[in-house]
C-alpha cells in the first residue's frame, strides 16, 4: 500500500450530502507516517482519540522529505506563501532582541500590538474595536482553537459549510461539540444559502463559522450574500465567527466585507479571526488574533494564562511593524499571486475531464475530479506516485470529488506541475 492510502481516512464513506452530522468521528488516520504496525498499550483520551491528524500538513511534510531527498517533486500542497517575510518586518524583531524584548509579556499581547490591530480592524473592516476586544494568538489557528475552548459545551453544535478548512471539525471536537456540516458544490460556487444556514439550527446551534475568502475553494461572499446569512444568524440568536486571513488576497476587483461591519445585532454575535501568516508572508512566525466582544477575549485570554501565555514577544514586534507600515510588500506579492491564479487556472481547465470555478481570493483552486472516476485519495495517490506531483485530497475538506492545489509557488513549478497533471488525467482516460 503506498504512503498517502497510509495515511487516509480507513473507510471509504463519503461526506453526506446535504445539512448533516458530521460522519468522521468514527475515521481514523494511521498515526505515524513509517511507524505502521507498531502498537502500543498507552491509552489516549477519548478526546484525542476521534481526531483525524492534519491530511494537508502530512502531505505537505511529506512532498518536503521527498524533495530533500533528492526527488524531482512539483509540490502544490503547501498553504504558504513561498515569499520571505518583507525585510523591515524582519528588521523590527530582529532590532527587538536587540532591545532586550526576550521576556515574558502579558498572555493577551503586547498592548501596542493590540492596538494597532483593534486600528486595523476600524480602519480596513469598519469593526470598532479597542484593545480590549483584542488577544494576539500562536496563529490563526490558536486563535480559533481558544474560541471553541471558550464558548462551545458538549453537545453545543457548530454549523461549518464544506468545503472547509481541515481543522474546524476537529477543533469543534476538541471541544466537547459537534460539527454541523452544510454540503455546497461547483453549481453554487461552493456557498451556502441562508435557507441552508436555517436550515441546520437547531436548539443546539451556538456557532457558525465562515471563511472569506475561502481555503480550499478560493470562493468570497459577496456583501449581499453576507447580509442575507447575518440576518439568519441574528434572527437565530447564535454566534458567527468570520475567519478572515485571506481577506488581502483578493482578485479582479471582489470585495472584502467583514460580516460583523453590517450592522449593530450582528456586531454583537461576531468574533473575527486572522493572522500575519498569509498576508505578510509570516507563517512560521506563529501571530494571529481573535476579536469580538470582552466577555469572550477575557475568556480567551485565561485560557492562554494556563496554556501558551504571550505569544514569543519579539515576534509580536515584528506583527506591529507589519500594521504599522506602508502595505506596498501585501500588494506585490498579492499582484504576484494574481498572476499564477490566472495560469493555473487556464491550465487546469484545459485538461479534458478537469473543471475548475475560477477562484476570487486565497492561494488555491480547487477543481472537480468527478469525471475521472476517482475517489480524491486515490487521484492523489496515483499522482504522486506517477508524476511526483502533490495536491491534498478533497476528503480532507468535505468533499471527495475535488482536489486543492496551492499556488503559492514559483510559476516554473506551476508550468511544469500543470503539464505532469494533464498527462496524469491524460493517461488515467486513456485519451493521449
Ligand atoms: C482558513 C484558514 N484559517 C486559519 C489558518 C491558520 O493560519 P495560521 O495559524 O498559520 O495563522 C489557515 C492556515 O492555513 C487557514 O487556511
Amino acid at each position: 500500500m503506498s504512503w498517502l492510502l497510509l495515511v487516509a481516512p480507513k473507510t471509504n464513506q463519503k461526506p453526506c450530502a446535504g445539512s448533516c452530522q458530521l460522519g468522521y468521528s468514527e475515521r481514523n488516520y494511521t498515526q505515524t507516517i513509517g511507524r505502521k504496525g507498531a502498537e502500543s498499550s498507552m491509552k489516549l483520551a477519548k478526546r484525542v482519540q476521534q481526531v483525524t491528524p492534519s491530511l494537508t500538513l502530512a502531505i505537505d511534510s511529506k512532498a518536503k522529505a521527498l524533495k530533500a531527498e533528492g526527488v524531482d517533486i512539483c509540490s502544490f500542497s503547501a498553504g504558504e506563501p513561498d515569499f520571505a517575510t518583507p525585510a523591515h518586518i524582519a528588521a523590527a524583531a530582529k532590532q527587538a532582541i536587540d532591545d532586550g524584548k526576550t521576556r515574558y509579556g502579558p498572555a493577551a499581547g503586547e498592548p501596542k500590538l493590540r492596538e494597532a490591530i483593534a486600528q486595523k480592524l476600524q480602519r480596513d473592516n469598519g469593526l470598532c474595536y479597542g484593545a480590549e476586544n483584542v488577544i494576539v494568538t500562536n496563529g490563526g489557528k490558536h486563535s480559533l482553537f481558544n474560541l471553541m475552548q471558550a464558548i462551545i459545551d458538549p453537545g453545543d453544535e457548530v454549523i461549518i459549510p464544506a468545503p472547509y478548512w481541515v481543522s474546524y471539525p476537529e477543533m469543534v471536537k476538541l471541544a466537547g461539540g459537534t460539527p454541523v456540516i452544510i454540503q455546497t458544490d461547483e453549481k453554487s460556487r461552493f456557498k451556502i444559502t441562508p435557507e441552508q444556514l436555517q436550515q441546520a439550527i437547531t436548539p443546539n446551534t451556538r456557532l457558525f463559522i465562515i471563511n472569506s475568502p475561502s481555503n480550499p475553494t478560493g470562493m468570497v461572499y459577496t456583501p449581499d450574500e453576507l447580509a442575507a446569512l447575518a440576518d439568519v444568524v441574528v434572527r437565530n440568536d447564535i454566534l458567527v465567527v468570520s475567519d478572515e486571513i485571506y481577506e488581502k488576497l483578493i482578485y479582479d476587483g471582489a470585495k472584502h466585507v467583514s460580516i460583523g461591519a453590517l450592522g449593530p445585532e450582528i456586531y454583537e454575535r461576531t468574533l473575527v479571526s486572522s493572522g500575519f501568516a498569509k498576508a505578510y508572508s509570516m507563517t512560521g512566525w506563529r501571530v494571529g488574533w481573535l476579536a469580538g466582544p470582552v466577555e469572550v477575549i477575557r475568556a480567551t485570554s485565561k485560557i492562554q494564562g494556563h496554556s501558551t501565555s504571550n505569544v514569543c514577544t519579539f515576534a509580536q514586534w515584528g506583527a506591529i511593524a507589519a500594521l504599522e507600515s506602508p502595505q506596498d510588500c501585501v500588494e506585490t506579492m498579492r499582484q504576484a499571486f494574481a498572476e499564477r491564479r490566472q495560469a493555473m487556472f487556464d491550465a487546469i481547465n484545459a485538461i479534458p475531464g478537469l473543471s475548475c470555478a475560477k477562484p476570487d481570493g486565497a492561494f488555491y483552486v480547487f477543481p472537480s475530479i468527478q469525471k475521472t472516476g476517482m475517489t480524491s485519495l486515490e487521484f492523489c495517490d496515483a499522482l504522486l506516485e506517477s508524476q511526483k506531483v502533490a495536491v491534498i485530497p478533497g476528503i480532507a475538506f468535505g468533499a471527495d470529488d475535488c482536489i486543492r492545489l496551492s499556488y503559492a509557488t514559483d510559476m516554473d513549478t506551476i508550468k511544469k506541475g500543470m503539464e505532469r497533471l494533464s498527462a496524469f488525467v491524460r493517461s488515467r482516460s486513456g485519451s493521449n
